[in-house]
């Protein structure tokens, strides 16, 4: 795939939305970083994320929204949750909040909690492209799995070069760290990543910094689970492959986007299926198989 690299104009944005629509992702500068954005209400867009990125891992991505009206169709906000908001939007801040049910949001972006990081970014750019695909977008730091979050048009393309259609190049990204999350889904609000706004100690307050990959912040089915499974027990809810068919399949085909994309998906209907236990067909390593197995690793061992 060829990489194109174009400057921010609205000409450029228009693609970017075509492309958006077409379920491809595309980089574009925000005011902290660059991101990598997809829609969020399409599944394999957002698995393309992953498959661009070489992440071995799924976390919970944020979601770019135009403003406060639009995050709230999406996530409930309690009042503290909105005072941030009021004070700090549009700019560096995401609010983890209670995600809405029917809110259309692809489980594969909240990596299938019933959580969801909202975030109203400060950049015309950004902006631009949330207004043109008229979706919301979810973007991590545009820069491959490994490397450091991209601050200009050609640290993306040193790193996604080839892997994705478009970098919309708005110059260096002001901020240059990503945005400050704060959770309030439950008791008081808690730091999960400190970034540019200082949020106040009271504020915080009772709230250990939970690093990025923790685990609190992962979804694990609550039955017990067994990997490469080529055929059910009797009580099992066995999740297929390829040709190895279950009560669900990830893939028939055995495309790694396509089961990136069902993956949260099927696991939470195995945990609400009246068998004891989930078994899950053997996913090849390679691509976006290796973020796949990394889940389905984490869920076996944890139940
Ligand atoms: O500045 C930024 O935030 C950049 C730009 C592109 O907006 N984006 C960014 O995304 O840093 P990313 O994917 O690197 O950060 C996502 C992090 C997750 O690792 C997790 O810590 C937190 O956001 N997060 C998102 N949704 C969450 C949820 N439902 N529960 C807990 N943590 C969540
Ligand atoms: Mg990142």
């Amino acid at each position: 795939m060829e990489t194109q690299v174009l400057p921010f104009t609205d000409d450029s944005i228009a693609e970017a939305g075509r492309l958006i629509l077409a379920g491809e992702p595309v980089a574009v500068p925000t005011e902290t970083v660059y991101g990598l954005a997809a829609d969020a209400t399409n599944a394999e867009a957002v698995a393309r994320i992953y498959e661009a990125k070489g992440r071995p891992s799924f976390n919970p991505l944020i979601v770019h929204v135009p403003d406060l009206a639009a995050a709230q169709r999406i996530g409930e906000f309690r009042d503290d949750a909105l005072e941030l908001a009021h004070q700090h939007w549009p700019g560096p801040l995401t609010l983890v909040v209670r995600l809405r049910a029917g809110a259309g949001i692809a489980s594969i972006v909240t990596a299938g909690l019933p959580t969801v990081g909202l975030r109203v970014p400060d950049h015309p750019a950004m902006q631009a492209l949330l207004g043109a695909s008229g979706r919301p977008l979810a973007a991590p730091s545009a820069n491959a799995s490994g490397s450091i979050s991209p601050t200009r048009a050609e640290h993306v393309l040193r790193s996604l070069g080839g892997r994705i259609p478009l970098v919309i190049d708005g110059g260096a990204a002001r901020r240059g760290i990503e945005s400050t999350i704060v959770g309030a889904t439950g008791g008081p609000l808690r730091l999960l990543r400190r970034g540019p706004i200082e949020i106040d100690a009271e504020a915080a307050s009772g709230a250990g910094i939970e690093s990025p990959g923790q685990m609190a912040s992962h979804y694990a089915p609550s039955k017990p689970l067994r990997l490469r499974a080529e055929a059910a027990e009797p009580d099992e809810y066995l999740i297929g492959f390829g040709v190895i068919d279950g009560d669900a399949n990830l893939s028939p085909g055995g495309d790694l986007v396509e089961a990136a994309s069902r993956l949260f998906d099927l696991l939470h209907s195995a945990d609400a299926s009246p068998k004891a236990r989930i078994a899950v067909a053997p996913v090849p390593d390679a691509g976006l198989g290796a973020a796949i197995n990394d889940r389905l690793r984490r869920a076996a061992h944890r139940a």
